[in-house]
């Protein structure tokens, strides 16, 4: 309502009479200067509106106000006490304006302003004591500025700060001096600079540093880590800078340390010390490294460890013992590596598994699976082993995972079809869900088969349930896959045309599954080979070269009552 353009005004008179907030846009000085009975008046919002300059006084009036923002409104300059009388305001918010210097805007202190936020602005130096006329502030954003020059004793008397932003700036470099006094200092951000060096004396008075963030900086090495001041950090964001190394011992220092972010680095291995004293990390991301060694051992410290991501690096191998210490975890991510082999005593201390993301690797043996702990409990566990290169695997140890998929393998169609037949629990992926059609006269074309390799062609399976139909008579051929390219037997039923356009260099096989009733006492199975190339040589249209064949399949699960 209050965007129309003729109504400006909105004042919401909430229940309580003594709280009352007034929303203004597209105003102007002038209709501020006409906003009458201040003095109800604890919330102010001006957004959009047009005052590039606010004078001394401006506020007096209000000084009931507790909460102030004045936004999108072009504000360029402030005078030296246009502040005055907010005596009670807590928050205060000039974001989204062109100021461009900061000053103290008050001849008092605004003794309650706990929030401060300055964000999205131009300003591109703090100076000294430019924060002393607010005492009590807590949270100071400065977000998205232009600030490159912090000078001496800039957040000097900030004694109760807690929350810094000052991410999205022009930082080059943190000097000693810039967080001195800031004794409360819990979570100071600084990522979205382009910090190349840190003093070592930079955080040293910052003890209740907790959170620190750094991604998105041009950090080459971490030495700074070792003062005194980061003792009791707990989540440290150091993705997106360009580390090519971890030093050992460079984390020894930071034994609270929760959550670590290495990823998007150029990290190339990891040393043996490079972690150790890392005893409480319970997140370590290193994906979107260059990573292609892991040394022994180098996890060994991490023995509170819940979460590892190592995806997106450039892993052939890892040490058989490598999780030997790292009991606790619940997470793996070794995805888009090169990874040929998991070892099957890999996993075997881990007893909380709960996710293990292997997906884009080269493994072609999933045996590890069947070595997984005893206690790992199997109904909540996800794994994900899609883009390798199994051929088969033991079905049978993975159907009461919680999820799995196995989309994208090098499937040999034989052990597909031969598996296939019984039916899987929806928790098993293979990329689309297993679905029997059982409709010849829908388009078949329209259903994409599963992937598989056969005789070093890539093919894809699917699988008609024609248990509705009239059965042509066949003979008890022997298992044999039998068929005649140059004189192929007609189609046995009324096919769907398939226009194999869609089919690029693959072959389509199509397995009919003859009756889920005689599913369990022995399968009869129609396959149909479609070339597609041949096909494009001939240059025809419709389909004419397909390959019948029976044959007999045994089922693979002997239903217990039919068993004779
Ligand atoms: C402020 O806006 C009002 C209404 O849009 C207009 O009548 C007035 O002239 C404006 N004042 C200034 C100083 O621009
Ligand atoms: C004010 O302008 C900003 C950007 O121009 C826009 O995103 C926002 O929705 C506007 N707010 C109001 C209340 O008009
Ligand atoms: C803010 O400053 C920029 C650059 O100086 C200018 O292009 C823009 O028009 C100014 N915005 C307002 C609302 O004055
Ligand atoms: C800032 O402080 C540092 C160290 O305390 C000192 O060396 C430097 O001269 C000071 N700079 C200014 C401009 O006061
Ligand atoms: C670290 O920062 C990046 C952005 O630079 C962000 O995507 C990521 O989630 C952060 N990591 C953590 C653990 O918060
Ligand atoms: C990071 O490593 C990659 C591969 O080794 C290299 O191409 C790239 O130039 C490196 N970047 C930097 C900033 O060192
Ligand atoms: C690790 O970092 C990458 C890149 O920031 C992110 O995509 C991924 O989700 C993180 N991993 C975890 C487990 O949070
Ligand atoms: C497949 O797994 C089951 C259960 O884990 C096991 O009993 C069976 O021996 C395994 N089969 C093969 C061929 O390894
Ligand atoms: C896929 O399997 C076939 C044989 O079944 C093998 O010749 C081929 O090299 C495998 N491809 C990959 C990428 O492992
Ligand atoms: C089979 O599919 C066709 C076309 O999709 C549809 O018209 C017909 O009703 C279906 N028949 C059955 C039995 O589902
Ligand atoms: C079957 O699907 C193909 C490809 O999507 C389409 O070109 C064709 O018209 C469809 N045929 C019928 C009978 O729906
Ligand atoms: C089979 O498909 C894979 C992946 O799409 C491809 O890399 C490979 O060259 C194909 N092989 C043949 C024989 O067409």
């Amino acid at each position: 309502m209050y965007l129309l353009p003729g109504s400006l005004l909105l004042l919401i008179f909430s229940f309580s009479p003594r709280l009352s907030c007034l929303q203004l846009s597209k105003c102007n000085n002038t209709e501020v200067t006409l906003i009458r009975k201040t003095e109800l008046l604890t919330s102010l919002t001006l957004s959009n509106c047009t005052l590039p300059h606010v004078e001394n006084g401006f506020f007096v009036r209000f000084d009931h106000l507790l909460h102030l923002e004045l936004q999108h409104s072009g504000l360029s300059d402030l005078d030296d006490f246009s502040l005055n009388g907010l005596t009670k305001l807590q928050y205060l918010s000039l974001s989204h304006n062109n100021l461009s210097s900061l000053r103290s805007w008050s001849s008092e202190p605004l003794g309650a302003l706990t929030n401060l936020d300055l964000s999205h602005n131009m300003l591109s130096k703090l100076s000294v004591k430019s924060f002393e006329q607010y005492p009590q502030l807590q949270q100071l954003d400065l977000r998205y500025n232009r600030i490159s020059q912090i000078e001496n004793d800039s957040f000097d008397g900030l004694s109760h700060l807690k929350h810094l932003y000052l991410n999205g700036n022009q930082l080059a470099h943190i000097d000693g001096s810039f967080f001195r006094g800031l004794h409360r200092l819990s979570s100071l951000s600084l990522q979205h600079n382009r910090i190349e060096f840190i003093e070592m004396d930079s955080f040293e008075s910052n003890t209740h540093l907790r959170s620190l963030r750094l991604d998105q900086n041009l950090l080459s090495s971490l030495q700074f880590l070792s003062q005194r001041g980061l003792a009791r950090l707990v989540h440290l964001n150091l993705s997106s800078n360009l580390l090519q190394k971890l030093e050992p011992f460079v984390f020894s220092k930071n034994f609270e340390l929760q959550d670590l972010d290495l990823s998007y680095n150029n990290i190339t291995k990891l040393n043996k010390e490079a972690l150790s004293g890392l005893d409480s990390l319970e997140r370590l991301n290193i994906s979107h490294n260059y990573v292609d060694k892991i040394y022994d051992e180098s996890l060994d410290s991490l023995i509170a460890l819940l979460q590892l991501d190592i995806s997106f690096n450039l892993l052939t191998t890892l040490p058989d013992n490598l999780f030997h210490f790292n009991t606790q975890l619940e997470e793996i991510i070794l995805a888009n590596n090169k990874i040929e082999e998991i070892s099957s005593q890999m996993m075997f201390n881990q007893n909380h598994l709960r996710y293990i993301k292997l997906s884009g690797n080269a493994i072609s043996d999933a045996a590890f699976l069947d070595r997984l702990s005893p206690s790992v409990n199997r109904f909540t566990l996800y794994v994900d082993l899609s883009s390798n290169r199994l051929k088969s695997l033991n079905l049978s140890s993975l159907l009461h995972f919680r999820y799995i998929n196995l989309a994208d393998n090098n499937w040999s169609c034989n052990w597909l079809v031969a598996n296939l037949v019984q039916k899987l629990p929806n928790s098993v992926n293979f990329a689309r869900p297993w679905t029997v059609i059982n409709n010849l006269s829908e388009n078949t074309t329209n259903v994409e088969g599963i992937d598989c390799i056969e005789g070093g062609t890539n093919r894809s399976i699917i699988l008609l349930d024609v248990s509705g139909v009239p059965q042509p008579k066949s003979d008890n051929c022997d298992c044999v896959v039998a068929y005649d390219e140059t004189n192929p037997s007609p189609p046995p039923l009324t096919w769907p045309k398939i226009p194999t356009d869609r089919f690029d260099s693959r072959s389509v096989i199509i397995w009919m599954l003859v009756a889920i009733a005689i599913a369990f006492s022995g399968l009869r199975w129609l396959r149909r080979f479609v070339d597609r190339n041949e096909k494009r040589k001939l240059g025809q249209k419709m389909l004419h070269n397909v390959y019948v064949s029976k044959v007999q399949w045994q089922a693979i699960r002997t239903d217990p009552d039919q068993r004779s």
